[in-house]
């Protein structure tokens, strides 16, 4: 049988490593992309693997991976823009360029890789992205403005172009993780939490000390400690097989977003597409 491609962004560390891993572990063939790839020891290039530089701010790193990729294995069936990074603080705790360099990559990042996947997948008329954004995507959450605004745009943007994009033989996923303990991304999360004056600092701290009550309530009312794996699954689930364009991912993010009323979210899409979108 032909042996699938995946190019999936960010596979140094957290979902990225483990999204790599599972599409490897199912005999895809996996581009995995990542900035530093000298540095890599887990997914080091053999078999079916590819490690290679790819930044998601530099045009030139992604023909680069592309072409790459492409010269090892042929057509990229599947593009997994996972690369995007957090950060608590109040909004006055950002500077402009902290608000910037957050759009740059988890918004500007994938809109690249796009831009240069999909000429390829059109003239295919076949191809499949999947976009990690958050349950921050769906619901802005206090403490994270910046960041639930650079997911809110992402989950927007993939929604109008899985509409856009179906009748040409392409499907476009958002999967929106809630919580998950990936080192990375809980080590980096606070570096902002005493920038600006006293009221700020106070304030922020407080916030931040309800924001872990919260969740530490939530996680023991659940009783179990998310397990990133379960986003790789989800992830790969949108590769192989029909799911809704929208897949919270995380015991969190499925009780909030239902909560919000979003659980019809996807018969309504349906509706919109049929009602917008010109069959092909
Ligand atoms: N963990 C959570 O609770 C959570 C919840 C919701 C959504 N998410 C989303 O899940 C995705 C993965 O996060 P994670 O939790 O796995 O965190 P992580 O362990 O910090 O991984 C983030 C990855 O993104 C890469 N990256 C950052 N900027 C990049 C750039 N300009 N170009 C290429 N790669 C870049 C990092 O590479 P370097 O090693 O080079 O820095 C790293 O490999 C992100 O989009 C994040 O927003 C995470």
């Amino acid at each position: 049988m032909h042996r699938q491609t995946a190019l999936i962004t960010g596979c140094s560390s957290g979902f990225g490593k483990l999204i790599a891993t599972t599409f490897h572990d199912n005999d895809w063939n996996v581009i995995a992309t990542m900035r530093s790839p000298e540095q890599e020891t887990d997914l080091a290039s053999g078999e079916h693997m590819l490690a290679t530089r790819l930044d998601v701010n530099d045009s030139q790193s992604i023909e680069a991976a592309f072409s790459a990729g492409e010269a090892e294995f042929g057509f990229i069936d599947t593009v997994v823009n996972n690369a995007g990074y957090g950060g608590y603080g109040l909004f006055e705790q950002a500077s402009e360029s902290d608000m910037r360099s957050m759009f740059e990559t988890n918004l500007f990042g994938p809109i690249n890789i796009m831009r240069v996947a999909l000429p390829k997948m059109r003239a295919s008329g076949t191809g499949t992205i999947i976009n990690v954004t958050s349950m921050a995507g769906h619901m802005a959450l206090p403490g994270n403005s910046i960041y639930s605004a650079s997911k809110h745009a992402m989950v927007g943007l993939t929604e109008a172009m899985a509409l856009e994009y179906r009748p040409l033989g392409i499907r476009i996923f958002s999967v929106a993780p809630g919580a998950y303990p990936t080192t990375r991304f809980t080590a980096n999360t606070d570096k902002r939490i005493d920038e600006g004056d006293a009221e700020l600092v106070a304030y922020s701290n407080r916030l931040r000390e309800q924001i872990n009550s919260v969740g530490a309530q939530m996680a023991s009312e659940s009783g179990k400690i998310a397990d990133p794996q379960e986003v790789a699954d989800r992830v790969y689930a949108c590769a192989t097989s029909e799911m809704p364009i929208h897949s919270p991912t995380g015991a969190d993010a499925e009780m909030l977003i239902a909560m919000m009323g979003q659980d019809n979210r996807q018969d309504f899409l349906d509706r919109i597409g049929t009602m917008l979108v010109p069959g092909n």
